[in-house]
């Protein structure tokens, strides 16, 4: 069964290159992204990690904790990261689940056998502290990555986790959101003290609230 958003992220008891993780304990009250490789020693999986590890610094300030998963064991995945700081000039920083049984991937729907049987797809699942789902994304083994754009969406994700608002098409920190649908011009005003500006009364628009 597919996890859908708004599902509780499956728990699960795993080995990783930093020892065994409980799932939900490992999350604890931060944000999470669980996300998926096809296989160890692959070239397109190289450049994703040493990306996702460039970019701990930016998913740590966010309070996101970020882990990786293979269908390889831990000392496949603990001689290819010495691949991945030789090659993208960083060390990976953060844990990679040994996967071998298939056990998570299952759980999470990782492997899609149309497209292939034995590795996982690359999967991300952005999870909220409350353990739910707040975003998936499926890529094709040929396709990496943007891991800016995962940054940006969990921007968003928090600023309306915190704000009766919606981030516009390709929305950055700090620009202009949209005020909630579910919000009435009267409660906007209080809501908005910067004040919004109505294109139509369904579209509106307002200084993002965290940052006047
Ligand atoms: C890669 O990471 O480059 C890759 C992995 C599995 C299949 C194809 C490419």
């Amino acid at each position: 069964m597919a996890i859908r958003l708004g599902d509780v992220a499956p728990d699960f008891t795993a080995e990783t290159t930093q020892g065994t993780i409980n799932f939900h304990e490992w999350l604890g009250d931060s944000w999470g992204v669980l996300f998926s490789h096809p296989k160890d020693y692959t070239p397109v999986c190289t450049t994703e990690l040493g990306m996702a590890a460039k970019l701990k610094p930016e998913f740590d300030k966010r309070n996101v904790k970020i882990i990786g998963l293979s269908v390889d064991p831990v000392d496949s995945h603990l001689d290819w990261e010495k691949d991945i700081e030789e090659t993208q000039g960083c060390a990976v920083n953060f844990p990679m689940i040994a996967d071998a049984d298939r056990k998570v991937s299952d759980l999470y729907d990782m492997i899609h056998p149309n497209a292939n049987d034995t590795f996982t797809v690359r999967s991300v699942f952005v999870i909220g502290p409350d353990k739910k789902v707040k975003l998936t994304l499926t890529y094709p083994a040929s396709t990496g990555r943007n891991f800016a754009e995962l940054l940006r969406v969990i921007d968003s994700l928090q600023l309306v986790s915190n704000y009766a608002v919606a981030t516009p098409v390709n929305w950055e920190n700090g620009d202009d959101v949209i005020v909630g649908m579910g919000v009435s011009d009267e409660e906007a005003k209080t809501k908005f003290p910067a004040g919004f500006t109505t294109l139509k009364p369904y579209l509106r628009i307002t200084p993002q609230p965290n940052k006047v």
